[in-house]
Protein backbone atom coordinates (compact mmCIF):
# COMPACT_ATOMS: atom_id res chain seq x y z
CA UNK A 1 0.00 0.00 0.00
CA UNK A 2 1.41 3.56 -0.76
CA UNK A 3 2.42 5.50 2.17
CA UNK A 4 4.42 9.07 3.22
CA UNK A 5 7.55 8.44 5.22
CA UNK A 6 8.15 12.44 6.12
CA UNK A 7 11.69 13.08 8.13
CA UNK A 8 10.82 15.57 10.44
CA UNK A 9 12.28 19.14 11.39
CA UNK A 10 12.65 20.84 8.58
CA UNK A 11 10.99 24.70 8.40
CA UNK A 12 8.62 25.52 5.10
CA UNK A 13 8.95 28.77 3.36
CA UNK A 14 7.67 30.06 -0.23
CA UNK A 15 4.40 29.91 -1.28
CA UNK A 16 1.55 27.46 -2.34
CA UNK A 17 -1.92 28.08 -4.24
CA UNK A 18 -5.35 26.46 -2.89
CA UNK A 19 -7.00 24.05 -5.60
CA UNK A 20 -10.31 24.05 -6.35
CA UNK A 21 -12.71 22.84 -3.88
CA UNK A 22 -13.42 19.31 -3.38
CA UNK A 23 -16.92 19.86 -1.86
CA UNK A 24 -18.06 22.37 -4.17
CA UNK A 25 -16.28 20.18 -6.97
CA UNK A 26 -18.16 16.91 -5.95
CA UNK A 27 -21.67 18.61 -6.17
CA UNK A 28 -21.25 20.47 -9.60
CA UNK A 29 -20.77 16.72 -10.83
CA UNK A 30 -24.17 15.00 -9.69
CA UNK A 31 -25.39 18.71 -10.92
CA UNK A 32 -24.82 17.57 -14.66
CA UNK A 33 -27.46 15.29 -14.22
CA UNK A 34 -30.44 18.27 -13.73
CA UNK A 35 -29.71 19.38 -17.76
CA UNK A 36 -29.28 17.17 -20.63
CA UNK A 37 -26.99 20.15 -22.02
CA UNK A 38 -23.03 20.12 -21.53
CA UNK A 39 -21.38 21.53 -18.40
CA UNK A 40 -18.10 22.92 -18.64
CA UNK A 41 -16.33 22.37 -15.06
CA UNK A 42 -12.84 24.55 -14.59
CA UNK A 43 -10.53 24.46 -11.84
CA UNK A 44 -11.31 21.10 -10.85
CA UNK A 45 -9.13 19.66 -8.32
CA UNK A 46 -7.36 16.43 -9.31
CA UNK A 47 -8.04 14.07 -6.11
CA UNK A 48 -9.65 10.75 -5.87
CA UNK A 49 -12.98 11.65 -4.69
CA UNK A 50 -13.14 14.09 -8.11
CA UNK A 51 -12.02 10.77 -10.01
CA UNK A 52 -15.15 8.32 -7.88
CA UNK A 53 -17.63 11.05 -8.69
CA UNK A 54 -17.02 11.19 -12.28
CA UNK A 55 -16.33 7.55 -13.01
CA UNK A 56 -19.99 7.61 -11.32
CA UNK A 57 -21.48 9.73 -14.45
CA UNK A 58 -19.28 7.61 -16.91
CA UNK A 59 -21.07 4.42 -15.15
CA UNK A 60 -24.76 5.90 -15.51
CA UNK A 61 -24.10 6.72 -19.16
CA UNK A 62 -22.45 10.12 -19.10
CA UNK A 63 -20.28 11.32 -21.38
CA UNK A 64 -17.16 13.11 -19.50
CA UNK A 65 -14.39 14.41 -21.31
CA UNK A 66 -11.35 16.09 -20.06
CA UNK A 67 -9.93 19.84 -20.33
CA UNK A 68 -6.92 21.23 -19.69
CA UNK A 69 -8.00 22.38 -15.88
CA UNK A 70 -11.55 20.14 -15.60
CA UNK A 71 -14.12 18.30 -18.07
CA UNK A 72 -16.97 18.61 -19.64
CA UNK A 73 -19.71 16.35 -18.89
CA UNK A 74 -22.59 15.46 -20.90
CA UNK A 75 -25.77 13.85 -19.14
CA UNK A 76 -28.16 13.49 -22.51
CA UNK A 77 -28.55 9.75 -22.71
CA UNK A 78 -28.15 8.28 -19.38
CA UNK A 79 -28.28 3.80 -19.51
CA UNK A 80 -28.85 3.60 -16.33
CA UNK A 81 -30.30 4.49 -12.54
CA UNK A 82 -28.51 2.72 -9.96
CA UNK A 83 -25.30 4.01 -8.10
CA UNK A 84 -23.03 1.26 -8.34
CA UNK A 85 -21.95 -0.22 -5.25
CA UNK A 86 -18.84 -0.21 -5.39
CA UNK A 87 -18.46 3.39 -6.45
CA UNK A 88 -21.28 4.49 -3.60
CA UNK A 89 -19.20 2.75 -0.70
CA UNK A 90 -15.80 4.83 -1.63
CA UNK A 91 -17.48 8.38 -1.61
CA UNK A 92 -20.15 9.27 0.69
CA UNK A 93 -20.80 12.17 -1.42
CA UNK A 94 -22.47 9.45 -3.95
CA UNK A 95 -25.40 10.42 -2.00
CA UNK A 96 -25.45 13.48 -3.90
CA UNK A 97 -26.12 11.46 -7.24
CA UNK A 98 -29.59 10.73 -6.03
CA UNK A 99 -32.08 13.82 -6.08
CA UNK A 100 -30.94 14.98 -9.26
CA UNK A 101 -31.01 11.28 -10.77
CA UNK A 102 -34.49 11.04 -9.36
CA UNK A 103 -35.74 14.77 -10.39
CA UNK A 104 -34.41 13.60 -14.15
CA UNK A 105 -35.55 9.81 -14.60
CA UNK A 106 -38.00 9.42 -11.95
CA UNK A 107 -36.40 6.82 -10.52
CA UNK A 108 -33.27 6.23 -8.46
CA UNK A 109 -31.57 3.23 -6.95
CA UNK A 110 -28.29 3.40 -4.48
CA UNK A 111 -27.04 1.21 -1.70
CA UNK A 112 -25.98 2.92 1.44
CA UNK A 113 -23.04 5.02 0.72
CA UNK A 114 -19.33 5.06 2.40
CA UNK A 115 -16.78 7.29 2.65
CA UNK A 116 -14.88 8.49 5.93
CA UNK A 117 -15.71 6.95 8.57
CA UNK A 118 -15.81 10.03 11.17
CA UNK A 119 -20.18 10.26 12.26
CA UNK A 120 -22.30 8.03 14.13
CA UNK A 121 -22.27 4.14 12.53
CA UNK A 122 -21.96 4.50 8.76
CA UNK A 123 -23.33 8.17 8.93
CA UNK A 124 -27.10 8.79 8.40
CA UNK A 125 -28.90 10.07 5.84
CA UNK A 126 -32.16 9.77 7.30
CA UNK A 127 -32.55 13.54 6.09
CA UNK A 128 -32.35 12.54 2.43
CA UNK A 129 -34.80 10.28 2.61
CA UNK A 130 -37.37 12.04 4.62
CA UNK A 131 -37.03 15.15 1.62
CA UNK A 132 -37.22 13.09 -1.08
CA UNK A 133 -40.57 11.31 0.30
CA UNK A 134 -41.58 14.81 1.36
CA UNK A 135 -41.11 15.68 -2.13
CA UNK A 136 -43.70 12.53 -3.13
CA UNK A 137 -40.75 9.56 -3.34
CA UNK A 138 -42.26 6.29 -3.12
CA UNK A 139 -38.81 4.37 -1.23
CA UNK A 140 -37.93 0.47 -1.23
CA UNK A 141 -35.43 -1.37 0.23
CA UNK A 142 -34.65 -4.64 -1.34
CA UNK A 143 -31.05 -6.48 -0.44
CA UNK A 144 -29.13 -3.31 0.32
CA UNK A 145 -29.96 -1.25 -2.18
CA UNK A 146 -33.13 2.04 -2.07
CA UNK A 147 -35.25 1.96 -4.81
CA UNK A 148 -36.74 4.91 -5.29
CA UNK A 149 -39.84 6.15 -7.92
CA UNK A 150 -41.43 9.03 -8.24
CA UNK A 151 -43.68 10.06 -11.29
CA UNK A 152 -43.63 13.47 -11.01
CA UNK A 153 -41.91 14.94 -8.06
CA UNK A 154 -43.77 17.71 -6.17
CA UNK A 155 -42.38 20.94 -3.97
CA UNK A 156 -42.09 19.94 0.04
CA UNK A 157 -41.86 22.22 2.97
CA UNK A 158 -39.22 20.56 4.80
CA UNK A 159 -37.30 21.69 8.24
CA UNK A 160 -33.89 19.89 8.48
CA UNK A 161 -34.06 19.12 12.55
CA UNK A 162 -30.10 18.66 11.90
CA UNK A 163 -28.21 21.53 9.51
CA UNK A 164 -26.64 19.18 7.00
CA UNK A 165 -24.63 20.66 4.43
CA UNK A 166 -25.28 18.21 1.66
CA UNK A 167 -28.92 17.45 2.66
CA UNK A 168 -29.44 21.13 1.70
CA UNK A 169 -27.80 20.91 -1.66
CA UNK A 170 -29.26 17.90 -2.22
CA UNK A 171 -32.96 18.78 -1.73
CA UNK A 172 -31.84 22.26 -3.23
CA UNK A 173 -31.02 20.71 -6.47
CA UNK A 174 -33.93 17.95 -6.56
CA UNK A 175 -36.36 20.81 -5.91
CA UNK A 176 -35.13 22.54 -8.73
CA UNK A 177 -37.46 20.15 -11.44
CA UNK A 178 -40.09 19.37 -8.56
CA UNK A 179 -43.58 20.59 -9.72
CA UNK A 180 -44.41 23.96 -6.94
CA UNK A 181 -42.20 26.04 -4.79
CA UNK A 182 -40.82 24.49 -2.02
CA UNK A 183 -39.03 25.75 1.18
CA UNK A 184 -36.48 24.12 2.93
CA UNK A 185 -35.66 25.49 6.43
CA UNK A 186 -32.91 25.41 9.08
CA UNK A 187 -30.72 25.05 5.98
CA UNK A 188 -26.73 24.95 6.06
CA UNK A 189 -25.24 28.02 5.02
CA UNK A 190 -21.67 26.93 3.58
CA UNK A 191 -20.19 29.14 0.39
CA UNK A 192 -20.38 26.14 -1.53
CA UNK A 193 -23.87 26.04 -1.66
CA UNK A 194 -24.35 29.35 -2.82
CA UNK A 195 -21.94 28.81 -5.31
CA UNK A 196 -24.20 25.74 -6.51
CA UNK A 197 -27.47 27.99 -6.36
CA UNK A 198 -26.00 30.79 -8.52
CA UNK A 199 -25.01 28.12 -10.69
CA UNK A 200 -27.95 26.58 -10.94
CA UNK A 201 -29.93 29.57 -11.08
CA UNK A 202 -27.80 31.13 -13.76
CA UNK A 203 -28.89 28.13 -16.31
CA UNK A 204 -32.54 29.29 -14.94
CA UNK A 205 -33.32 27.37 -11.79
CA UNK A 206 -35.01 29.80 -9.82
CA UNK A 207 -33.35 29.11 -6.06
CA UNK A 208 -33.80 32.34 -3.53
CA UNK A 209 -32.06 32.54 0.01
CA UNK A 210 -29.03 30.44 -0.83
CA UNK A 211 -26.65 31.17 1.78
CA UNK A 212 -29.68 32.08 4.36
CA UNK A 213 -31.46 29.76 6.99
CA UNK A 214 -34.66 29.51 4.55
CA UNK A 215 -34.66 28.80 0.80
CA UNK A 216 -37.44 28.60 -1.96
CA UNK A 217 -37.19 26.91 -4.85
CA UNK A 218 -39.39 27.25 -7.49
CA UNK A 219 -39.40 24.41 -9.24
CA UNK A 220 -38.80 24.41 -13.67
CA UNK A 221 -39.17 22.37 -16.38
CA UNK A 222 -35.73 21.95 -17.27
CA UNK A 223 -32.59 23.89 -16.73
CA UNK A 224 -29.50 24.89 -19.25
CA UNK A 225 -25.93 23.89 -18.54
CA UNK A 226 -23.28 26.53 -18.86
CA UNK A 227 -19.41 26.86 -16.99
CA UNK A 228 -18.87 26.48 -13.68
CA UNK A 229 -15.39 27.47 -12.11
CA UNK A 230 -15.01 25.53 -8.94
CA UNK A 231 -14.05 28.52 -6.10
CA UNK A 232 -10.65 27.74 -4.32
CA UNK A 233 -11.13 25.36 -1.32
CA UNK A 234 -11.20 26.84 1.76
CA UNK A 235 -10.42 23.68 4.00
CA UNK A 236 -7.18 23.14 1.83
CA UNK A 237 -6.42 26.84 2.92
CA UNK A 238 -7.20 26.92 5.87
CA UNK A 239 -4.92 23.42 6.41
CA UNK A 240 -2.27 25.07 4.82
CA UNK A 241 -2.76 28.37 7.53
CA UNK A 242 -2.42 26.07 9.95
CA UNK A 243 -0.11 23.73 8.81
CA UNK A 244 2.42 26.75 8.27
CA UNK A 245 1.33 28.16 11.93
CA UNK A 246 2.50 24.24 13.37
CA UNK A 247 5.96 24.16 11.50
CA UNK A 248 6.23 28.08 12.02
CA UNK A 249 6.78 28.72 8.99
CA UNK A 250 6.74 31.63 6.85
CA UNK A 251 4.57 31.02 3.67
CA UNK A 252 2.32 32.63 1.58
CA UNK A 253 -1.22 30.69 0.76
CA UNK A 254 -2.28 32.38 -2.66
CA UNK A 255 -5.83 31.63 -4.21
CA UNK A 256 -6.84 32.63 -0.40
CA UNK A 257 -10.74 34.05 0.33
CA UNK A 258 -10.59 35.33 3.52
CA UNK A 259 -14.37 35.90 3.89
CA UNK A 260 -14.47 32.16 3.63
CA UNK A 261 -11.73 31.52 7.03
CA UNK A 262 -13.16 34.47 9.00
CA UNK A 263 -14.02 32.13 11.78
CA UNK A 264 -10.09 30.63 11.62
CA UNK A 265 -8.19 33.85 11.26
CA UNK A 266 -9.82 34.86 14.46
CA UNK A 267 -8.42 31.98 16.09
CA UNK A 268 -5.43 32.28 14.78
CA UNK A 269 -5.22 35.82 16.13
CA UNK A 270 -6.07 34.84 19.59
CA UNK A 271 -3.47 31.57 19.54
CA UNK A 272 -0.95 34.46 18.64
CA UNK A 273 0.11 33.66 15.10
CA UNK A 274 0.93 36.60 13.28
CA UNK A 275 -0.17 37.12 9.54
CA UNK A 276 -1.17 39.48 7.26
CA UNK A 277 -3.83 40.05 4.78
CA UNK A 278 -3.78 40.59 1.07
CA UNK A 279 -6.93 40.27 -2.05
CA UNK A 280 -6.20 37.24 -2.52
CA UNK A 281 -3.64 35.60 -0.66
CA UNK A 282 -2.57 34.89 3.43
CA UNK A 283 0.89 35.32 4.54
CA UNK A 284 1.67 33.77 7.56
CA UNK A 285 4.52 35.22 9.07
CA UNK A 286 5.56 33.64 12.35
CA UNK A 287 4.31 32.21 14.88
CA UNK A 288 6.54 31.97 17.91
CA UNK A 289 5.22 32.43 20.84
CA UNK A 290 1.49 30.64 20.44
CA UNK A 291 -1.01 30.54 23.36
CA UNK A 292 -3.96 27.57 24.10
CA UNK A 293 -7.00 28.38 22.77
CA UNK A 294 -10.20 26.55 23.25
CA UNK A 295 -12.38 26.08 19.98
CA UNK A 296 -15.67 24.49 19.26
CA UNK A 297 -16.78 22.76 15.90
CA UNK A 298 -19.62 24.98 14.08
CA UNK A 299 -21.85 25.19 10.90
CA UNK A 300 -20.56 27.57 8.67
CA UNK A 301 -19.33 30.68 9.50
CA UNK A 302 -18.28 28.84 12.80
CA UNK A 303 -15.05 27.03 12.96
CA UNK A 304 -15.34 24.11 10.31
CA UNK A 305 -15.54 20.62 11.55
CA UNK A 306 -13.00 19.62 8.57
CA UNK A 307 -10.11 22.03 10.48
CA UNK A 308 -10.26 20.55 14.08
CA UNK A 309 -7.87 18.04 13.46
CA UNK A 310 -5.30 19.91 11.61
CA UNK A 311 -5.93 22.65 14.95
CA UNK A 312 -5.34 19.89 17.23
CA UNK A 313 -2.12 19.33 15.74
CA UNK A 314 -1.30 23.04 16.72
CA UNK A 315 -2.01 23.04 19.53
CA UNK A 316 0.10 20.24 20.67
CA UNK A 317 2.73 23.03 20.38
CA UNK A 318 0.99 25.76 22.08
CA UNK A 319 1.12 26.95 25.60
CA UNK A 320 -1.32 26.10 28.50
CA UNK A 321 -3.88 23.60 27.74
CA UNK A 322 -6.99 23.99 25.43
CA UNK A 323 -10.23 22.51 25.20
CA UNK A 324 -10.89 20.87 21.33
CA UNK A 325 -14.78 20.46 21.18
CA UNK A 326 -15.68 18.35 18.16
CA UNK A 327 -19.20 18.33 17.60
CA UNK A 328 -20.21 17.89 14.57
CA UNK A 329 -19.13 13.83 14.28
CA UNK A 330 -18.91 11.46 16.62
CA UNK A 331 -15.26 9.68 16.07
CA UNK A 332 -13.35 12.65 14.83
CA UNK A 333 -11.43 13.11 17.86
CA UNK A 334 -10.41 9.19 17.91
CA UNK A 335 -7.36 10.14 15.87
CA UNK A 336 -5.64 12.15 19.02
CA UNK A 337 -4.84 8.70 19.81
CA UNK A 338 -2.12 8.79 17.44
CA UNK A 339 -0.96 12.12 18.61
CA UNK A 340 -0.27 11.06 21.83
CA UNK A 341 1.49 8.34 20.62
CA UNK A 342 3.93 10.62 19.36
CA UNK A 343 4.39 12.36 22.49
CA UNK A 344 1.41 14.51 22.68
CA UNK A 345 -0.19 15.32 26.13
CA UNK A 346 -4.13 14.62 25.07
CA UNK A 347 -6.82 13.76 27.10
CA UNK A 348 -10.50 12.45 26.25
CA UNK A 349 -13.02 13.44 27.93
CA UNK A 350 -15.72 12.08 26.07
CA UNK A 351 -16.00 11.22 21.86
CA UNK A 352 -16.66 15.21 21.80
CA UNK A 353 -14.24 16.61 23.81
CA UNK A 354 -10.38 16.44 23.86
CA UNK A 355 -8.07 18.34 26.40
CA UNK A 356 -4.58 19.11 24.50
CA UNK A 357 -2.04 20.26 26.82
CA UNK A 358 1.62 21.80 25.51
CA UNK A 359 3.77 22.69 24.13
CA UNK A 360 4.98 19.13 23.42
CA UNK A 361 7.57 17.75 21.14
CA UNK A 362 6.63 15.40 18.94
CA UNK A 363 8.24 12.38 17.71
CA UNK A 364 7.82 10.05 14.26
CA UNK A 365 5.99 7.22 14.39
CA UNK A 366 4.24 4.81 12.21
CA UNK A 367 0.72 6.44 11.77
CA UNK A 368 -2.17 4.67 9.68
CA UNK A 369 -4.72 7.84 8.28
CA UNK A 370 -8.08 6.97 9.46
CA UNK A 371 -9.63 9.75 7.11
CA UNK A 372 -8.92 12.30 5.14
CA UNK A 373 -8.51 15.19 7.64
CA UNK A 374 -6.79 13.33 10.34
CA UNK A 375 -4.99 12.12 7.47
CA UNK A 376 -3.37 15.94 6.71
CA UNK A 377 -3.00 16.17 10.17
CA UNK A 378 -0.58 13.37 10.43
CA UNK A 379 1.43 15.04 7.80
CA UNK A 380 1.83 18.38 9.68
CA UNK A 381 2.57 16.18 12.92
CA UNK A 382 5.13 14.51 10.70
CA UNK A 383 6.85 17.49 9.86
CA UNK A 384 7.44 18.89 13.16
CA UNK A 385 8.39 15.78 14.53
CA UNK A 386 11.90 14.28 15.46
CA UNK A 387 12.80 11.40 13.32
CA UNK A 388 10.86 9.59 10.88
CA UNK A 389 7.08 9.39 10.47
CA UNK A 390 5.88 6.84 8.43
CA UNK A 391 1.90 6.94 7.47
CA UNK A 392 -0.13 4.49 5.81
CA UNK A 393 -3.24 4.53 4.06
CA UNK A 394 -2.55 7.50 1.99
CA UNK A 395 -5.53 6.98 -0.13
CA UNK A 396 -7.69 8.60 2.30
CA UNK A 397 -5.82 11.85 1.85
CA UNK A 398 -5.32 11.82 -1.38
CA UNK A 399 -8.80 11.63 -1.40
CA UNK A 400 -9.33 15.39 -1.07
CA UNK A 401 -5.43 16.94 -1.59
CA UNK A 402 -4.11 16.70 -4.82
CA UNK A 403 -0.71 16.19 -5.64
CA UNK A 404 0.17 17.29 -2.21
CA UNK A 405 3.78 15.38 -1.10
CA UNK A 406 4.85 17.08 -4.70
CA UNK A 407 3.30 20.44 -3.34
CA UNK A 408 5.09 20.27 0.19
CA UNK A 409 8.28 19.16 -1.36
CA UNK A 410 8.16 22.33 -3.32
CA UNK A 411 8.48 24.17 0.26
CA UNK A 412 11.01 22.37 1.71
CA UNK A 413 9.34 19.57 3.50
CA UNK A 414 10.98 16.00 3.20
CA UNK A 415 8.18 13.69 2.24
CA UNK A 416 8.32 11.01 -0.30
CA UNK A 417 5.43 8.85 -1.31
CA UNK A 418 6.33 5.28 -1.33
CA UNK A 419 4.13 3.25 -4.09
N1 LIG B 1 -26.72 13.99 9.50
C1 LIG B 1 -27.81 13.29 9.89
N2 LIG B 1 -28.64 12.80 8.92
C2 LIG B 1 -28.43 13.00 7.60
C3 LIG B 1 -27.29 13.74 7.21
C4 LIG B 1 -26.44 14.22 8.19
O1 LIG B 1 -28.03 13.09 11.07
O2 LIG B 1 -29.24 12.53 6.79
C5 LIG B 1 -25.80 14.52 10.53
C6 LIG B 1 -24.37 14.00 10.41
O3 LIG B 1 -24.23 12.72 11.00
C7 LIG B 1 -23.58 15.07 11.12
C8 LIG B 1 -24.40 16.33 10.82
O4 LIG B 1 -25.65 15.90 10.32
O5 LIG B 1 -23.59 14.84 12.50
C9 LIG B 1 -23.78 17.27 9.85
O6 LIG B 1 -23.30 16.55 8.73
P1 LIG B 1 -23.53 17.07 7.24
O7 LIG B 1 -24.67 16.36 6.65
O8 LIG B 1 -23.54 18.57 7.21
O9 LIG B 1 -22.21 16.56 6.57
P2 LIG B 1 -22.10 16.18 5.08
O10 LIG B 1 -22.98 17.05 4.29
O11 LIG B 1 -22.18 14.71 4.91
C10 LIG B 1 -20.24 17.90 4.38
C11 LIG B 1 -18.84 17.79 3.87
C12 LIG B 1 -17.94 17.27 4.98
C13 LIG B 1 -18.02 18.26 6.14
C14 LIG B 1 -19.48 18.42 6.59
C15 LIG B 1 -19.65 19.45 7.68
C16 LIG B 1 -19.21 17.26 1.57
C17 LIG B 1 -19.09 16.26 0.47
N3 LIG B 1 -18.83 16.85 2.76
O12 LIG B 1 -20.58 16.58 4.78
O13 LIG B 1 -16.63 17.25 4.46
O14 LIG B 1 -17.26 17.77 7.21
O15 LIG B 1 -20.29 18.81 5.47
O16 LIG B 1 -19.19 20.68 7.28
O17 LIG B 1 -19.61 18.40 1.34
C18 LIG B 1 -14.42 16.54 4.36
O18 LIG B 1 -14.27 17.31 3.39
O19 LIG B 1 -13.44 15.96 4.92
C19 LIG B 1 -15.75 16.28 4.87
C20 LIG B 1 -16.03 15.26 5.67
Amino acid sequence: MPKFIIEGGHELSGSISVSGAKNAALKIIPASLLSEQTITIKNLPKIEDIDRSLEIITDLGGLVLPTPDGCTINTKDLTKNIISSDLANKLRASIMFVGPLLARTGTASFPHPGGCVIGAGTRPIDLFLEGFVAMGADIKWKNGIYHLTAKKLKACQYFFTTVSVTGTESLMMTAVLAEGTSVLKNCALEPEIVALADYLNSQGARINGAGTPTMTIEGVEAIGAGEFTVMPDRIEAGTFAIMAATTNSPLTINNFRAEHLESLLAVLAKVGVKFELATNSLKIISADNLQAYSIKTHEYPGFPTDLQSPYTVLMTQAQGSSIVHETIYDRRLLFTDMLTQMGANIIMCDPHRVVVSGPTPLTGHKLTSPDLRAGISMVIAGLIAKGTTEIDNIYQIDRGYENIDERLRQLGAKITRLV
